[in-house]
């Protein structure tokens, strides 16, 4: 247990760096909750500061997703050999609530789909692939980020329990079982509105111009 605390304070704490904030203040010089949707994310780094911009964010933000998952369990796992195959797993939700949820910023963060991305392309390669293709497929179509991420945290979970079938809850597999229902949840309740303005047909489509310099 105590091998499981710590992994989940060390993801949080990485995960609660706000890149999307940081960069807004030094680059643009604007508090970026004020612009385009008010969130600290990779997307409305791009929307507002451009595609460049947005890019670089998506990849700190992704990055601080993968370090903890990486290198937490190098740390931790000879603690307890029962909770060793767990530990990426809680420092990945560590870090995903990190992002969402930073205390820093009055728990106010982020949507977690980078920040997630980092976490699960360490965790299950093969549903990460499968949900970056959804995840690309439906912005092709659409240019609404928001959709493209929800229908790949969709497709992430789906893929997860087709693999971990027919028994997802195992004495070794029960926390990944646990985080692809629990983190993709936790990522379409965090768009909730962008999911009213889908519905509205109100959602912004991206363009690649940064709205802070039109
Ligand atoms: O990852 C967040 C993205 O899905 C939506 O971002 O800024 O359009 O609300 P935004």
């Amino acid at each position: 247990a105590i091998a499981l605390g710590l992994a989940l304070i060390g993801g949080y704490l990485l995960g609660s760096i706000p890149f999307g904030l940081l960069i807004g203040w030094q680059v643009g010089k604007i508090d970026l909750r004020e612009h385009g949707s008010g969130n600290i994310g990779a997307t409305n780094v791009g929307r507002t500061l451009g595609t460049r911009w947005g890019l670089i964010c998506l990849g700190l933000d992704a990055l601080k997703g993968l370090l903890p998952v990486l290198l937490l369990p190098m740390l931790l796992s000879g603690l307890s050999e029962s909770a060793a195959p767990h530990v990426a797993v809680f420092a990945g939700v560590g870090a995903v609530l990190g992002h969402m949820f930073p205390c820093w910023l009055g728990f106010r963060g982020g949507k977690g789909v980078a920040t997630a991305l980092g976490v699960v392309a360490m965790l299950a390669p093969l549903s990460t692939l499968l949900a970056a293709g959804m995840f690309a497929a439906t912005f092709a179509v659409s240019r609404i980020v928001s959709l493209g991420s929800m229908l790949a945290a969709v497709t992430f979970a789906v893929a997860q329990f087709w693999q971990l079938a027919p028994t997802p809850f195992s004495r070794e597999s029960w926390s990944m079982a646990a985080f692809s229902v629990a983190v993709p949840l936790l990522i379409i309740v965090r768009h909730r509105e962008n999911l009213k303005r889908l519905l509205t047909g109100t959602e912004k489509r991206f363009s690649s111009k940064p709205a802070a310099k039109q």
